[in-house]
């Protein structure tokens, strides 16, 4: 276990589809593999305030339901502050990733990337399901969880 536990921010538009189901499988992979030590804040949150303070998406709740994973958020924006509080700053799209990129303090030692670099598989875009059915739901499901196995992986925790 190293000393210093890590902070994690999972940041799509909404903060009501992606982000949220990849807060809860995060943190759900760390509790099963009794990895909750290293880490500190498992959080989500929005590149826009389109949803703020809403719950997840009725189809991302459910998805995560069906396949064991409890969810408990409330949508809010990413902050500067969240640049320095949180070690890695992980996101779906290129379209989060700019936003991002524009929005990181000068200081900021966070490290921004997509949470898809992780997969294992290589797919890097986790993409938008907002507009689309439930099969992208499912799809973002199985990123999801590839992805969180990949980076506990590279943080050598697995
Ligand atoms: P998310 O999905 O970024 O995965 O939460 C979306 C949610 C809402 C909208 C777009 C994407 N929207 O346009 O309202």
């Amino acid at each position: 276990m190293s000393s210093e536990p890590i902070n994690v921010l999972f940041v799509c538009l909404g903060n009501i589809c992606r982000s949220p189901m990849a807060e809860a499988v995060f943190a759900h992979v760390v509790k099963q593999k009794q990895l909750d030590g290293n880490f500190g804040t498992i959080d989500s949150a929005g590149t826009s305030s389109f949803h703020v303070g809403e719950n997840p998406d009725s189809r991302s709740a459910s998805t995560c339901k069906d396949n064991g994973v409890p969810v408990n958020h409330r949508a809010r924006r990413v902050t500067q502050d969240d640049f320095s509080k949180f070690d890695y700053v992980l996101c779906m799209d290129n379209s989060n990733l700019a936003d991002l990129q524009e929005m990181k303090p000068a200081g900021s030692k966070a490290t921004v990337k997509l949470f898809g670099d992780y997969d294992p598989q290589g797919e890097t875009i986790i993409r938008d399901p907002y507009y689309g059915g439930n099969d992208g739901f499912q799809r973002n499901f199985k990123q999801v969880t590839r992805a969180s196995e990949g980076l506990l992986k590279a943080l050598g925790l697995i």
